[in-house]
């Protein structure tokens, strides 16, 4: 699939394969998906545009590449993509970070809006929309939505944890958009979880229920 990237990844693997466990207690869940975050994130953002800038070495003054502007937001779906920002962070500390509020309805499991916060001007950043799951991607085709309706042009997609519904979904919905998968899973079951998965990738993250 074009503009797709599933990650293969042993250190992703590994990682993902301890999120997975229900062992795994929220200390070390948060840890993971920031790492993984991180280790993705070194990849989606090979296309960063850089600009020379001149530089005095010890040796002599030189013209050297370095990130160019402040162009880059990373946006999270909450609550869970919250969990994946300070990963980005830590590779363009420089980023803005915006906000879309989302959650997926228990029963209809559509994704109903509660908040859009975006850095401006947002149709100048390339914008990373972080969420670690992409289950039937109602939630994901919904945020890049508001966000294009809000101007955002240059988008990439992260999630951890794929079905591939979910991704097809994302995908026919917006072909123009990257997208990266840290490991693209079996299936959705009857409440829509991913299969074999990690759980509810939120309360996981902040140890709610
Ligand atoms: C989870 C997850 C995604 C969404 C994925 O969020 O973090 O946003 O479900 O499911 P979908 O692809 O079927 O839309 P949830 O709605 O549970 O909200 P939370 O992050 O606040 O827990
Ligand atoms: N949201 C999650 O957190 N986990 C799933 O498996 C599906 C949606």
């Amino acid at each position: 699939m074009e503009n797709v990237t599933i990650f293969n990844h042993p250190l992703i693997q590994h990682k993902i394969s301890i999120l997975r466990s229900k062992s795994t207690g929220t200390n070390e869940f948060r840890a993971l998906i920031e790492e993984i975050a991180m280790l993705m994130g070194y990849e989606a953002l090979r296309d960063l545009p850089l600009a020379d800038v001149e530089v005095e070495t010890p040796i002599e003054t030189c013209m050297t590449p370095m990130i160019s502007g402040k162009k880059l937001a990373v946006v999270p779906i909450l609550r869970a993509g919250l969990g994946m920002v300070n990963g980005i962070l830590a590779l363009v500390p420089s980023a803005k970070v915006g906000h879309v509020g989302l959650y997926r309805d228990e029963v209809t499991h559509e994704p109903h809006e509660y908040y859009c916060k975006l850095p401006t001007p947002i149709e100048l950043r390339t914008i990373v929309v972080t969420d670690p799951m992409l289950a039937t991607g109602g939630s994901a085709v919904a945020a890049v939505n508001f966000i294009k309706e809000h101007g955002g042009r240059h988008i990439k997609f992260m999630s951890i944890i794929a079905a591939p519904e979910g991704l097809k979904r994302l995908h026919e919905a917006h072909p123009d958009i990257q997208i990266y998968v840290g490991h693209l899973d079996r299936c959705l079951n009857e409440d829509a979880y991913i299969c074999p998965g990690l759980g509810d990738a939120g309360d996981r993250i902040f140890g709610t229920r």
